[in-house]
């Protein structure tokens, strides 16, 4: 759409930290750095609640810390395609490194629903035990716990009791 030089300036837009956005160009270009920035934000909290609460777990302190690092390298790179005039091996890079930022970001979800203090410390931590509690009480054939039974995603069903219901399901 041709949207990649209507700022081709950086860190500003067109001189400005706020440019004219009746171009649609220049809105989707900097719509394109706000969600960077925001996205940029995200992980770094997420890195500085997992050094708080999980620093013990290994993996997951591993992940966010290196999700950090890769947003950062991104952002340069981002910044990057503009000083070159979207070189092609800078933006095929960019484009690299994006995708790797969202299997990194993916990881450390996962990685949190992992943990080894288990789903119920991330849920206890999130204020989701609360949701965990409704979901609990929502489900009338629930016998094989009560309200502080973590939350698990679906995929883990190491520990679920089958149900009469799943038989006649099948
Ligand atoms: C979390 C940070 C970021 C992510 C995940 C991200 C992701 C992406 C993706 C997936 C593309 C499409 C690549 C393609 O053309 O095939 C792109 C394009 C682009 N990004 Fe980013 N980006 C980030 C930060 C930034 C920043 C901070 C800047 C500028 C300072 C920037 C500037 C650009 C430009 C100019 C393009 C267009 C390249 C072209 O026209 O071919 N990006 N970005």
């Amino acid at each position: 759409m041709g949207a990649g030089l209507a700022c081709p300036d950086w860190p500003l837009c067109n001189g400005s930290a706020v440019p004219n956005l009746a171009d649609p160009l220049i809105a989707v270009e900097y719509a394109h750095r706000l969600v960077a920035v925001l996205t940029g934000l995200f992980i770094l909290s997420t890195m500085v609640l997992v050094l708080l609460w999980f620093r013990s777990e290994s993996n997951l302190l591993t992940l966010s810390v290196m999700s950090f690092a890769l947003v950062i390298v991104q952002s340069a790179f981002g910044a990057f395609t503009i000083t070159t005039e979207l070189d092609p091996l800078v933006v095929t890079i960019h484009l690299a490194l994006g995708t790797a930022t969202l299997a990194f970001a993916l990881m450390v979800s996962l990685a949190a629903v992992h943990t080894t203090a288990g789903a119920g410390s991330v849920a206890h931590a999130t204020g989701l035990s609360s949701l965990n509690e409704e979901v609990h009480k929502a489900d009338p054939d629930e016998t094989d716990g009560g309200p502080e039974k973590p939350l698990r995603p679906p995929f883990h069903g190491g520990d679920r009791k089958e149900r009469p219901r799943d038989k006649d399901e099948r």
